[in-house]
């Protein structure tokens, strides 16, 4: 997590640093911090809180300085306070920027302290900046500093370093957290995403895992982890420099609800031309891979991974092949059996997610006979590492909680799904009748949305609540997770789901009148089955509120209440059935009042494990 931005230039570069660090709030909200060396000097300000408290602060205090470094905190080591908001300084020489985690900072916190360095915060980031100051005793360049300071760190970090005395240089080292170089004219960036720097650049150069990179305002210099000089592409980005707005809507993630249909549309434009999606939509090699594997391997975290959940279904009922799905961060701990030409599918809407990424590193060790990542971030890691890839094309989500970007995973999974199912010979029309079918989702969505109203008056009901219960069965079980997620993402009501089924083995107990039970029921063959885990909870004194189709048969009588989804396909009814549960989180936590779009504790992309 954490958000850095960094320039050499030859004008004052706090108003671009801070423009960037707005645009990288997403990966963290909990302090912001500036350096820029004015008069051989670090002029710095901290501040608790999001970007615009430190904005605030240069309003009132403006910094000038053509070199500078900047940050955006979602804290691991350290309460969020100002003395452990970023940058960190040594000795008033050296100031550093961390996004990552080092692991050994303990230890080497204990050899400076030996050597009498002085630490004003709880960070783990700070040890860089004494090592680097050390190092620099008995070294000539900053960047050789760095390349050394950088075999003695263990962990995770993507980190800019300056040194006062210099102020025509910075160093940027990356190690398992992401970094850009961005290119201007007399003048270079460095950011955690392009995105920051779109303002004022659309040039940009990815750092590859161990690279050191030094650069001044005409030059970049690259090295690799064993300190040779190196090339690296730099690719021109096409896209749009606008930071997305709000709009009409109070919030970004209504926003993103709203914007389902559409981003349904756009990743579906270009992909669907004939009947049936051709396996050339996942990249040039697809055919060939696809038509030889044998079992799906899906790894994802949050949403994704519930998105995951649901293509499990999927992938066994309608392609036949055996499909697993696993949370990444156990998944990369464990010592996983591959069942022989499996397919790992990453699932991700940043691309950037430290766990997902550490097990596509780690499938590639793992004997997988092929990699996808399905992603909505160009550029992104995840993408640049993969072998076939998917590009969502779902618009920028810039909501904490992700919305749009699991509706159209789904799509782009249920399109990977039909692709490997028509080469392992299923039903050929029956496939067409799915995809005739999920090209009217964005219509169905649509009409969905119109109980916007209903939902917002339902709410009301779950303000006072502290607990809720989500239920569903089959490819639902997964969508009851993702309500459940995201309510108590929002709201910050503690929610659970649970497959139907297993309401009798434990949580059936918590079950009173201050419980909201949310029951999503579509007309499919495990509807009855259903109706009778509903009754366990009403028979228990629970109230209930019952997402299901007229088919259904379901009608809003004492102890339930009844929300009517229109007619779906069965198969694709996850994708439906998770829009009213969005509408639902979101207004009860706009009823409480919590920061829907930052919510607290959390970050849009998760780069620590
Ligand atoms: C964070 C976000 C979630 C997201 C998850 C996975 O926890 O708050 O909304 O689902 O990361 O992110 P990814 O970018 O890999 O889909």
């Amino acid at each position: 997590m954490c958000g850095i931005v960094a320039a050499v230039a030859q004008r004052d570069v706090a108003d671009i640093l801070v423009e960037g660090l707005k645009r990288l709030e997403y990966r963290g909200y909990d302090s912001a911090g500036i350096a820029v060396i004015e008069n051989n000097a670090f002029k710095r300000i901290r501040r608790v809180g999001k970007v615009q408290q430190l904005s605030n602060s240069l309003a009132e205090q403006p910094l000038s300085g053509s070199t500078g470094i900047a940050h955006t905190r979602w804290a691991t080591h350290g309460e969020p306070n100002e003395a452990n908001a970023h940058p960190h300084l040594s000795e008033d020489h050296i100031a550093v920027v961390h996004n990552g985690i080092i692991e050994n900072h303990q230890e080497l916190k204990q050899q400076l302290k030996e050597k009498g360095y002085h630490f004003s915060s709880d960070t783990d980031s700070e040890v860089i900046a004494h090592l680097v100051e050390d190092e620099l005793k008995t070294t000539s360049s900053l960047l050789a500093a760095v390349q050394a300071v950088c075999k003695k760190l263990t962990g995770a970090y993507g980190a800019v370093i300056l040194d006062r005395r210099d102020n025509q240089r910075m160093v940027a080292a990356r190690s398992g957290s992401p970094l850009i170089i961005g290119s201007g004219i007399g003048e270079n960036f460095v950011a955690s995403d392009q995105m920051a720097l779109l303002p004022v650049t659309h040039r940009f150069t990815f750092l590859e895992e161990g690279d050191v990179a030094e650069i001044t305002r005409s030059t970049i210099t690259i090295y690799n982890a064993d300190g040779e000089q190196v090339e690296r592409e730099c690719k021109d980005s096409d896209i749009s420099h606008d930071i997305a707005e709000k709009g009409e809507y109070r919030h970004f993630m209504l926003k993103e609800i709203y914007e389902q249909p559409a981003a349904i549309q756009a990743t579906l434009a270009d992909r669907l031309s004939g009947e049936l999606p051709a396996a050339e939509i996942f990249g040039p090699k697809a055919a060939d891979i696809l038509s030889e594997i044998e079992a799906v391997q899906i790894i994802a975290c949050g949403t994704s991974y519930n998105a995951g959940m649901v293509a499990r279904y999927w992938f066994e009922e309608i392609a036949g092949i055996p499909c697993q799905v696993e949370v990444a961060s156990e998944f990369r701990y464990r010592k996983a059996a591959i069942l022989p030409n499996s397919l790992l599918v990453t699932l991700s809407q940043s691309g950037e997610t430290a766990d997902t990424l550490a097990a596509l590193r780690l499938a590639k060790q793992l004997g997988f006979r092929s990699t996808i990542s399905i992603c909505n971030v160009p550029g992104s890691s995840l993408v640049r590492e993969s072998d076939l890839v998917y590009m969502m094309n779902a618009g920028p989500e810039i909501g904490v909680a992700s919305t749009k970007a699991f509706t159209v995973q789904l799509v782009a999974l249920m399109l990977l799904v039909c692709v490997i199912a028509e080469f392992r010979g299923a039903d050929k029309a029956g496939l067409k009748e799915l995809i005739r079918e999920l090209r009217r989702i964005p219509e169905k969505i649509q009409n969905t949305l119109k109980l916007a109203q209903q939902i917002e008056t339902l709410a009301e009901d779950f303000a006072e609540k502290h607990h809720s219960l989500f239920l569903g069965r089959g490819s639902h079980y997964p969508i009851a997770l993702e309500g459940a997620l995201k309510l108590k993402e929002i709201s910050y009501i503690h929610a659970e789901a649970y497959a139907a089924g297993e309401l009798k083995h434990g949580p059936l107990a918590l079950i009173d009148s201050e419980m909201p039970v949310i029951v999503v029921a579509p007309n499919n063959l495990l509807l009855e089955k259903l109706k009778s885990n509903m009754e366990e909870v009403r028979a228990r004194g629970g109230k209930l509120y019952v997402f299901a189709d007229h088919g259904a048969e379901i009608s809003s009588v004492d102890g339930i209440t009844m929300i009517p989804i229109g007619d779906i396909n069965e198969l694709l009814s996850p994708i439906l059935y998770v829009v009213p549960l969005q509408l639902l989180s979101y207004f009860v936590a706009v009823i409480k009042g919590t920061d829907v779009d930052q919510p607290r504790n959390l970050a849009k992309s998760v780069t620590v494990e």
